[in-house]
């Protein structure tokens, strides 16, 4: 990729400000943990797998500057920044299981000392960040076979390099399917309210040189109509254990229009993103961000004052809707709670990234 959309610089952490893009490219230099928090919250940084990563660097960052020498207060002082960092965003739940991958190196701070356990906070951060990218690459490897010569795939929000650590799930296919030399045809939802298909992934695609139409989330089901779409591609924040999955919002009205003209819809997401906590998409906590995305258009009103609106960011696609889930481990057809099952079946594939229940204080059930 060209472009880093986190990095870890030692005494902060940069990380590119996707609000700004595409006219900008400007990146923030967070020096603390509340700027990490406060770009999560903001959506400077956004996408599933970003944010978690982005929590474990800011957990990270907060133990390098952690002044007190002592075991109790030093743990109290990180716990405290865990917390901010959980209760960034609701839905994805790649943030709390960072979250918890650092809380459990945390907890060996009583038999390592307080100097060893910010060393192997620092080396857990960078490690989380590393996976990513290979996950997603793993995941282009299995999803490239599902993109044929010729096809027309049609993606939503932005499920790319700057939603990840690198490389991207659902674009991270598509980089598969090209660098085996397939041609074929993206279509990018413009992805309203927040505009990330038509900002980012389009921004995405033109610096790798992928050749890409963008439209608006209205005009999907007449390209459907007219045959110009053979597959859709798109990301997850989380994936209930029955395969219900939750995405930007508008996913599961594209599911829907799959569903109509026979067009296979895959999710392509780590294994990290399933939620065995979860029975179904019922219980995926949906944020609802402020109505002013919805009303308001670059700071300037696009409706009268004083009428309502609504403005959930992701929505719940019932497994019934959805192909296939492409992970790093292998493409689950028909996702169930049974064929999910099967993934995490053998010890050695075992869920090490089951998140535990995530705090939903801006949150609404779906
Ligand atoms: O609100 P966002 O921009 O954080 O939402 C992002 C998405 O919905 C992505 O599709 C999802 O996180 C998958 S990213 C690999």
């Amino acid at each position: 990729m060209k472009f880093k959309t986190i990095e870890w610089k030692g005494d902060r952490v940069r990380i590119l400000d996707q609000r700004k893009l595409p006219q900008e490219i400007r990146y923030l230099d967070c020096r603390d943990s509340s700027s990490v928090a406060e770009a999560i919250r903001t959506m400077a940084i956004r996408g599933a797998p970003a944010i978690g990563v982005a929590a474990a660097m800011g957990i990270a960052l907060a133990a390098k500057k952690e002044r007190s020498p002592q075991t109790g207060p030093f743990r109290k002082a990180i716990e405290q920044v865990c917390n901010e960092m959980a209760e960034t965003r609701p839905t994805a739940v790649n943030l709390f299981w960072a979250v918890d991958q650092m809380r459990r190196i945390l907890d060996q701070v009583h038999t390592d000392r307080v100097e060893k356990t910010k060393a192997k906070l620092i080396k857990e951060a960078l490690r989380i960040y590393e996976e990513d990218v290979e996950i997603n690459q793993k995941i282009g490897e299995h999803g490239k076979r599902l993109i044929k010569n010729g096809d027309g795939v049609l993606t939503h929000c932005n499920a790319g390099a700057l939603a990840t650590a690198g490389y991207g799930t659902a674009l991270g296919v598509i980089y598969a399917a090209r660098d085996e030399g397939k041609k074929f045809q993206v279509f990018v939802d413009e992805t309203r309210p927040m505009l990330q298909g038509c900002r980012l992934t389009a921004w995405e695609l033109v610096q790798e040189k992928i050749q890409a139409t963008v439209i608006t989330d209205n005009m999907a089901g007449v390209l459907m109509m007219k045959g110009k779409i053979n597959l859709v591609l798109v990301g997850a924040d989380r994936i209930a254990r029955n395969g219900d999955t939750a995405n930007k919002i508008g996913t599961y009205s594209l599911a829907i229009l799959s569903k109509w003209h026979h067009i296979p819809f895959y999710v392509a997401a780590p294994t990290s993103t399933v939620d065995l906590t979860l029975d179904s998409g019922l219980d995926i906590p949906i944020e609802e961000r402020d109505i002013r995305e919805v009303t308001h258009f670059q700071g300037r009103p696009i409706t009268p004052k004083g009428v309502k609106a609504f403005n959930p960011a992701f929505d719940v696609t019932p497994h019934s809707l959805i192909s296939a889930i492409i992970t790093e481990k292998r493409i689950i057809r028909k996702p169930s709670h049974n064929n999910l099952r099967k993934i995490f079946a053998t010890p050695n594939s075992l869920p090490v990234r089951q998140a535990s229940k995530p705090r939903t204080r801006n949150s609404k059930e779906a």
